[in-house]
């Protein structure tokens, strides 16, 4: 599995919404800007910035891409739970599939409002909501939930997308601005998007669903976009918060 592939296909799903959010906290007036969980960079690469960018994450052979990708990142190798930076050093501070993946989303939440300084931005870019997930046809339903199965047993948190702006709020992060990300018509998915997702699907399933089985629903899948009844929609959230 290719990670960053992954994740610069997740990339493409915000981008509207990143260059809509960045702007309005100022990006082009930053002087320093955190990515909590940078993972390969694919977020970071893209942000067009003079403000000096810096990135955490706990996995260092994500780190290692990460400096290929992002080299003008300064890269830290950390915990969101507890994060290596002084008081009030960022003047943005975000995050973009992220807070599904920490055991303590509230105290990461607590950890960004410290390092960001006095009336700056804290981004929650994307965070799923698995547990209301739509497949249709009906069929389909069972590979949503075999992926949110497996997806639980990674660690995921796979409903902390409804429980956003709560987080914020429980942080006492004054919420600017929250929703859901508008994703586009079903029709644009593309086949090489698709064989992504099939690609994470296998990886996510492997061990759980016997390979004919994969293949069988691959088929429906695949005849299910071809004939236009095809519906995938996860439900994914942003929050914009003001310290
Ligand atoms: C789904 S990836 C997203 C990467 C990147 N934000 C993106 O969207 O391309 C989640 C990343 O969070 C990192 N991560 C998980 N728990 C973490 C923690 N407690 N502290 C720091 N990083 C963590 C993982 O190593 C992984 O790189």
């Amino acid at each position: 599995m290719n990670w960053h592939n992954r994740y610069i296909q997740q990339a493409g799903w915000t981008r509207d919404l990143r260059s809509y959010l960045f702007d309005k906290a100022g990006l082009d007036r930053a002087h320093r800007v955190l990515e909590v969980g940078c993972g390969t960079g694919a977020i970071l690469a893209d942000l067009q910035t003079s403000a000096s960018l810096h990135g955490l994450d706990l996995d260092p052979a994500a780190l290692t891409e990460c400096r290929i990708h992002a080299p003008a990142a300064a890269l830290t190798r950390g915990n969101g739970l507890a994060l290596p930076y002084a008081n009030e050093s960022f003047n943005i501070v975000f995050c973009h599939f992220f807070l599904l993946w920490v055991h303590d989303p509230l105290q990461t939440l607590l950890e960004m409002k410290r390092v960001t300084k006095q009336n700056g931005h804290i981004l929650a870019l994307a965070e799923p909501d698995y547990s209301h997930r739509v497949d249709k046809p009906d069929e389909l339903a069972r590979l949503g939930q075999w992926q949110t199965e497996s997806l639980q047993r990674q660690g995921a948190d796979v409903s902390l997308g409804a429980r956003l702006a709560d987080l914020f709020f429980q942080a006492g992060i004054k919420i600017v601005e929250t929703g859901a990300i508008q994703r586009r018509g079903n029709e644009a998915f593309s086949p090489d998007e698709r064989e992504q997702e099939w690609a994470v699907l296998s990886a996510d399933l492997a061990g759980i669903v016997t390979g004919e089985e994969i293949r069988k629903l691959k088929r429906l899948d695949e005849t299910a976009w071809r004939n236009g009844e095809r519906v995938l929609n996860v439900p994914t959230y942003f929050a914009w918060g003001q310290v």
